[in-house]
């Protein structure tokens, strides 16, 4: 068997591997190799979750940020964007139909700075009072510890917060001087110690990454023990300062799906829609490499094309409702279903 089989297999059965491991598998990816990791993920995944694929309603709340990224399109600096604040009325408006087209988890996305944590704790609290049944995920960047804890007391269930990298020099690179790499984790631990389901994640091919900063990334979700991870490629926004840098590349977000999945069998796992922009069939491949969660697009149609954290981004046009049956359409045609549940992390 070749070496990079055999670490592989020892993921697939020990769920750890040295750092240097890690980069030696990111560094070895070739066809064969990323094929082999998704026949082993994918089983992996199936005995945890079968055939099921998690649903979340992706309400985009807003696109203004106080954050400078450098390559995020809704940026502070950048005058191109088109700012709009959904109001409550129109994020509970969307969670409606939501409801009605068998979501049990809505994703509240916006840029940083927006919504006070009182504004967040009514929001959470009005949506868990009227959808009981339903999961709150709230995606809104870094506040105080004690904010993120008057959050989980309304009632949020779980927050995604993208670590982007977990190699802090690339971290320095990707952001400007304002935004820490501490803060930043002291964020994520204080999620996970007020009992969120916590995600993080990063972004593949963002400029100036290397196998070692993607096998960090890799190390710190081993260590971190995320319930949820999210990965994309990177994609150039024209308006930013890295907006003439080359997209990251699908065929490896897909192979770090599956190393992912075999890290962490249970992780929920979104094919996004950054890969979905890179690759037509980039949300099925990604189910198939390992992940087992979508997140279709429930913002109003008139706001979609403001929220353009890159360029390109797909269901800028569609209704929610037309998102929803091209997702089940897209999940069936390669042998798996979208289930109405809130999809909590199985143990
Ligand atoms: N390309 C890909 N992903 C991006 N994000 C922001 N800008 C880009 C881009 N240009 C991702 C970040 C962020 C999430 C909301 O979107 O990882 O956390
Ligand atoms: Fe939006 Fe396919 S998921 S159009």
């Amino acid at each position: 068997m070749m070496k990079h089989e055999a670490l592989i297999d020892r993921l697939a059965q020990t769920h750890t591997l040295t750092l240097a491991e890690y980069e030696v598998l990111v560094a070895g990816q070739t066809p064969a190799l990323a094929a082999y990791a998704a026949q082993r993920a994918d089983a992996l995944r199936r005995a945890v979750y079968g055939t099921d694929v998690y649903v979340r309603g992706l309400i985009e709340v807003s696109s203004v940020c106080r954050n400078d990224c450098y390559y995020c399109g809704l940026r502070r600096s950048n005058a191109a964007c088109e700012r709009y604040t959904l109001t409550d009325a129109q994020i509970l408006e969307c969670c409606e139909a939501g409801y009605g087209y068998g979501f049990r988890t809505f994703v509240l996305q916006g840029g940083e700075g927006v919504f006070t944590a009182a504004h967040v704790c009514a929001l959470v609290r009005e949506i868990k009072a009227r959808w009981p049944d339903c999961a709150v995920t709230l995606s809104l960047g870094e506040y105080p510890t004690a904010d993120y804890a008057a959050m989980r007391a309304a009632g949020a269930d779980r927050y995604l917060l993208r670590h982007e990298t977990a190699d802090p020099a690339h971290y320095a690179r990707l952001h400007p001087a304002g935004m820490s790499f501490e803060n930043r984790m002291r964020c994520l631990r204080d999620l996970k110690a007020l009992g969120f389901q916590t995600g993080c994640g990063f972004m593949v091919g963002s400029p100036g990454h290397t196998p070692q900063t993607l096998a960090q990334d890799l190390k710190f979700v081993e260590t971190f023990q995320p319930e949820m991870c999210g990965i994309g490629p990177f994609l150039p926004q024209k308006d930013t300062p890295m907006g003439k840098e080359p997209p990251g590349s699908a065929e490896q977000t897909l192979y770090l799906l599956s190393l992912l999945r075999l890290i962490r069998p249970n992780l929920l796992l979104p094919a996004t829609t950054a890969l979905g922009t890179a690759a037509q069939d980039g949300r099925e491949r990604g189910i198939l490499a390992g992940a087992n969660v979508v997140m279709p697009n429930l913002s109003p149609v008139e706001v979609r094309e403001k929220y353009a954290l890159y360029d390109g981004k797909i269901c800028t046009g569609e209704e929610s409702a037309q998102c929803r049956d091209c997702l089940a359409r897209r999940m069936e045609a390669i042998g798996f279903r979208i289930v109405t549940a809130r999809g909590d992390i199985r143990q």
